[in-house]
């Protein structure tokens, strides 16, 4: 299935909510569809795993992921932002949008997709969101996850946005994408043994 392109109506929502909370949006704009197709390509693993979004905004990287062939229903965005995750419902109604904080999503998700994720993705602001907060996220992310999961993350520092050590991880860098504002680096976060 292919959904078309965000309208303009949800580019001037991302500003006017980035304008509003700057920190929490970590932004100026939703992410380009380069970024969303290198995401993707890490992403999707098979045909039937849940995957779960951090930080939907208004759903470039949502629609990247259904575009390269994820069945929507597969897919679950977390948002916390109310007036985004109102506007990710009506412009993808056939994806599971929760408006909800990322760190606790061992408490929103519904049960039967605990245990059964191999991908979390995240467009999260990590390097805005103290460490107390980060390490909620992290981990009940892998607390939902199966055995091997992986945690991907974009970040605009060329430099990982997460201390991987200090939350028992290993991270591996996945690419850089230059066509993008601004430029973005995806990193993957591992369980070290
Ligand atoms: C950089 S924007 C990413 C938007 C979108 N994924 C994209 O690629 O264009 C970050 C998003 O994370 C959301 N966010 C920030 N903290 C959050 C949290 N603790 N739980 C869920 N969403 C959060 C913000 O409201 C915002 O929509």
């Amino acid at each position: 299935m292919q959904v078309q392109a965000d309208t303009s109506l949800g580019t001037k929502l991302f500003l006017l909510r980035a304008l509003k909370n700057p920190l929490r949006l970590g932004a100026v704009a939703p992410s380009s569809r380069h970024l969303g197709a290198l995401l993707a390509r890490y992403t999707i693993v098979d045909d039937f795993s849940p995957i779960i979004e951090l930080g939907g905004g208004t759903g470039a990287l949502t629609r990247a992921l259904i575009n390269t062939g994820l069945d929507p229903k597969l897919l679950y965005v977390i948002e916390l932002d109310p007036a985004l995750a109102a506007y990710l419902k009506s412009a993808l109604p056939q994806v599971n949008v929760i408006h909800g904080n990322a760190a606790e999503l061992d408490q929103i998700l519904p049960p039967e997709v605990i245990g059964k994720v191999h991908r979390v993705v995240s467009g999260l602001p990590m390097i805005n969101i103290p460490e107390s907060i980060q390490r909620k996220v992290l981990e009940s992310c892998f607390k939902i996850m199966a055995p091997g999961g992986a945690y991907l993350q974009y970040t605009y520092s060329p430099r990982s946005s997460i201390d991987a050590k200090a939350y028992n991880l290993k991270k591996k860098r996945l690419g850089t994408i230059f066509r993008n504002l601004p430029p973005a680096t995806v990193w993957e976060y591992t369980k070290a043994v």
